[in-house]
């Protein structure tokens, strides 16, 4: 079946997100267990602080194009769940990062960048109204931006391997 694909922008913003997310939602959950091992946080701050950035511009490319049309087959339900997901990830992609730069400003370490600069701290402070719900809110939202991520693999999955409509391919 030949499909039109998402245009070759969409797809390495798409992919180079993809592999930074997952990145950074394995070593925010592992940071803990494995910090005898290895100290995570610079880095999984400084790949954030990459995602903020590379989303703003793929917002701005996502505003400048209509994405290629979904095959017939798919129904309604199945092209709101698909669009309520693409759509809570732009906002995660935002919120996740913005949330962890508030409320790491508020704490006592520098904002390091991979240990080249320092990345500049918000006026937050500890006692403040903001502190306490960014960092409420990294956690739980983390945990709804995991469940998404594996909802949307297995979704890409079962078109490829089940259905057999070629959506894979539109992003590859
Ligand atoms: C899309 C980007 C990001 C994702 C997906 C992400 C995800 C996560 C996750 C899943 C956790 C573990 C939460 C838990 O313990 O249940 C975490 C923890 C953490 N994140 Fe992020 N994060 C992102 C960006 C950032 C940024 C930009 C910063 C700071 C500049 C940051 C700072 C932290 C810190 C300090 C923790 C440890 C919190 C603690 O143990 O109390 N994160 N992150
Ligand atoms: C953290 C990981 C990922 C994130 C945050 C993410 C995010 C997104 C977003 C926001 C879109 C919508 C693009 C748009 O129309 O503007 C999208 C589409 C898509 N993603 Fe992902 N993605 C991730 C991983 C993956 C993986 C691992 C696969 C494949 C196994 C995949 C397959 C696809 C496909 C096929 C589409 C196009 C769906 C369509 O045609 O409507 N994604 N993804």
């Amino acid at each position: 079946m030949t499909v039109e694909k998402y245009n070759l922008g969409a797809r390495w913003f798409h992919w180079t997100l993809a592999i930074l997310v997952i990145l950074n939602l394995a070593s925010g959950l592992l940071h803990e267990p494995l910090e005898d091992v290895i100290q995570l946080m610079t880095v999984h701050k400084s790949i954030g602080l990459i995602i903020l950035l590379v989303t703003i511009g793929r917002i701005v490319w996502r505003l400048r194009w209509t994405k290629p049309p979904l095959p017939g087959s798919i129904s309604p339900l199945e092209r709101m769940a698909a669009s309520a997901t693409h759509l809570a990830f732009y906002a995660l992609m935002l919120i996740m990062p913005l949330t962890g730069w508030i409320f790491s400003s508020a704490g006592k370490y520098p904002l390091s960048f991979f240990g080249l600069f320092l990345w500049p701290k918000l006026p937050i402070s500890k006692d403040g109204p903001l502190a306490g719900p960014a960092h409420e809110g990294h956690e739980i939202l983390g945990w709804l931006m995991l469940a998404l991520v594996v909802l949307h693999i297995a979704a890409a999955l079962r078109h490829h391997f089940l259905l057999k409509d070629g959506i894979l391919r539109r992003m590859l």
